[in-house]
């Protein structure tokens, strides 16, 4: 086993900063110390293997995106990030775990779906990952088979109240499905959209000839996500299940999860880097000589951006920092522009939903603590320790501490991160275009340790594939 120091930063933690040095063994941190302490005489730096100089940067645990979709089959493509290279690109913006959606399509047996997310996973990761499994059809066979999932180290599921005829379950099923998670302690998961409401918005307009990406937006209108999470706050109330809504984009479906949460209910809220720096009015604006108006496709997800001017993303920012929204994930589910987006040419509603982000959270969030709008303590609590607790992966991953792995980001706050696509840009991710081409971010991810190797170094990878390795789950520490 070969042993590190980091040595000289600033630890940042959910709870604090200090300046401390960080000694790993092999794959685990085993010592958070004074910087320059001494062992048996001598001083650490000079009895390691290794050690990495982190004057004058933060040394954060590693990031934790709680909702990636890598190869995820939708709208008649497949999202264009692998195991592969999405998890290669989330190594490259400092994210040293993801959890993805395994799938069980309608039809499906639900452990022959998560079987085929492993085989599409194992050996090909760059970073550790963990599966929440997407219930598409809930049925006696597939309640029986969720109760068995905490056993596979899955202790969360996916339900849709959007997509019908897809993914979509209906209240019943709901209901049905949230007992399951009120008796075995599982987090429900919730896609919270009155789908088929949106689907006669979609008609509509389309028969009005109201066929641009902005249409998208339109019809998925903030109403049906505050209609959709209240009645899944209501149903899981009802059931006693444990409620997390997925990429809440809405002031007022955050306003319902804040009511919840006051009355003590087991209620919690993700939101996504699009709905706290993107707006359906950039949306509008869009245009681009190759694809004229069709370029506000690379923006087409759901939920939708909302209107700035109408407060929601403000509202956004303000929600992390009073904890009505408890944390950041991606929603990681890229396509290209050729092939994939352009589908929907003509008819806003076949463009395949979804926006690549696994390779950016860290640093967009980061600039939220440059803004004023997070401090440094909370921007590591919201992209990796709440995630890690939520999902029941804290104490190996997110937090700096003895026995926890050592999935370590060095990060200069005097460095510079230019995204997009372009030469001399980020860009990893397996993707024709990228959807936050010109944002500028005053910090840069230098160095990336996953389980104790060096991933990232200097503007260069140097993992391989089949680094990471699956990673069992327990359930929710936020659930007593
Ligand atoms: O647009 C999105 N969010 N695509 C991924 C599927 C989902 O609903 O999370
Ligand atoms: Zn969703
Ligand atoms: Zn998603």
């Amino acid at each position: 086993m070969s042993t590190t120091l980091i040595t000289g930063g600033t630890v940042v933690t959910a709870t604090g900063r200090s300046e401390a040095d960080v000694l790993i063994d092999g794959e685990t941190i085993v010592g958070v110390l004074n910087p320059g302490s001494v062992l048996l005489g001598s001083d650490l730096a000079s009895s390691v293997d290794h050690v990495i100089d982190a004057k004058g940067k933060y040394v954060i645990p590693g990031g934790v995106d709680a909702h990636t979709h890598m190869e995820l089959p939708f709208g008649g493509t497949a999202a264009s990030d692998t195991f592969e290279t999405g998890t290669r690109a989330a190594a490259w913006g400092g994210t040293t775990t993801i959890i993805d959606f395994a799938v069980q399509t309608f039809g499906q047996k639900v452990m022959d779906g998560l079987a085929a997310w492993h085989a599409k996973a194992a050996g090909n990761c760059a970073i550790d990952y963990a599966f929440h499994q997407i219930i598409g059809e809930v049925n006696d066979d597939s309640l029986a088979a969720m109760k068995k999932l905490p056993d596979e180290g899955i202790s969360s599921f996916k339900l849709f109240m959007a997509y019908p005829g897809v993914f979509m379950s209906d209240d019943a099923q709901i209901f049905k499905a949230m007992q399951v998670s009120a008796d075995t302690g599982m987090m429900t998961m919730m896609h919270a959209e009155n789908g088929p409401v949106i689907d006669v918005i979609v008609k509509q307009l389309l028969a009005q000839g109201k066929t641009d990406p902005y249409y998208h937006g339109v019809a998925r209108a903030w109403q049906m996500e505050e209609e959709a999470t209240h009645r899944a706050i209501m149903l899981a109330n009802l059931t006693g299940a444990p409620l997390y809504v997925v990429h809440v984009s809405a002031k007022q479906a955050v306003e319902q999860l804040a009511a919840a949460r006051d009355i003590g209910q087991n209620v919690f809220g993700e939101t996504c880097p699009q709905y706290l720096y993107l707006s359906l009015e950039e949306q509008l604006g869009a245009e681009s000589a190759e694809w004229g108006k069709f370029e506000g496709a690379k923006w087409v997800c759901s939920t939708p951006l909302r209107s700035k001017a109408e407060g929601h993303q403000h509202h956004m920012w303000q929600s992390l920092r009073t904890n009505d929204i408890q944390m950041v994930s991606t929603d990681h589910c890229p396509f290209c522009m050729k092939g994939q987006k352009d589908l929907g040419l003509g008819d806003f509603s076949k463009i395949p939903n979804g926006i690549g982000s696994v390779e950016h959270r860290m640093d967009l969030l980061y600039q939220g603590v440059v803004d004023g709008q997070i401090s440094l303590e909370r921007w590591v609590e919201i992209t990796s320790t709440t995630p890690a607790r939520m999902f029941g992966l804290y104490g190996k991953k997110g937090v700096i501490q003895p026995g926890a792995d050592a999935d370590i980001v060095i990060y200069d706050p005097q460095g510079h991160t230019s995204i997009g696509y372009g030469e001399g840009k980020t860009h990893h991710m397996n993707m024709d275009h990228s959807a936050w081409e010109g944002f500028e971010i005053d910090g840069h991810v230098d160095t990336v340790l996953s389980r104790g190797k060096v991933v990232i170094d200097n503007n260069e990878y140097l993992g391989a594939k089949g680094d990471g390795k699956f990673v069992k789950r327990g359930l929710s520490q936020y659930l007593i």
